[in-house]
């Protein structure tokens, strides 16, 4: 059974993973309607959908354990960026963000002795770290590019090779 404390944290986390997977199909729809960057859009829908997998996973956590899992009022996220890179830029300081916040999960996680909600909870920690080096990478080829055409057409082409879930070691 969850204590209420790490029931209302898990859901708190609930809520961040469904903004993140709503920033990211904000990214998605806004870059479709850009020009020449199709893998790039299709990568910003593929990690809306893994924000909402691990949002599922956490809603299905916390009802196995008898808790309730509060589906969120979500914001509406920025709708527009002045650049790809700019869009990049924003993912990954969300993704900052939010390892930052499972962290503080972990943290209360061990304060209230739930070693099941600790372990549960590695899994995420886990793939922070992927989705965190995902992003710098993406921000580091971006700043090589800078402002050269060439160069994001590349990226978009690369953009292809690279899971969001690290499936391909990102
Ligand atoms: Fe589920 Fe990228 O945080």
């Amino acid at each position: 059974m969850l204590s209420k404390k790490i029931q209302d944290a898990l859901n708190e986390q609930v809520k961040i993973e469904a903004e993140s997977s709503q920033v990211y199909l904000a990214m998605a729809s806004w870059a479709e309607i850009q020009p020449g960057i199709n893998n790039i859009t299709s990568f910003f829908y593929r990690h809306s959908d893994e924000e909402r997998m691990h949002m599922l996973k956490l809603i299905h956590f916390i009802n196995d354990r008898g808790g309730f899992a509060v589906v969120p009022q979500l914001p509406q996220p920025p709708l527009t960026f002045p650049s790809i890179t700019h869009a990049f830029k924003q993912l990954l300081e969300h993704e900052i963000f939010v390892s930052e916040s499972i962290n503080k999960l972990v943290d209360i996680a061990l304060q209230e002795k739930d070693y099941a909600t600790h372990n549960f909870l590695q899994w995420y920690v886990a793939e922070q770290v992927e989705e965190e080096a995902l992003a710098r990478t993406l921000n580091d080829k971006l700043e090589l590019i800078g402002d050269d055409r060439g160069g994001l057409y590349l990226f978009d082409r690369d953009i292809l090779m690279v899971s969001v879930e690290g499936e391909a070691g990102a």
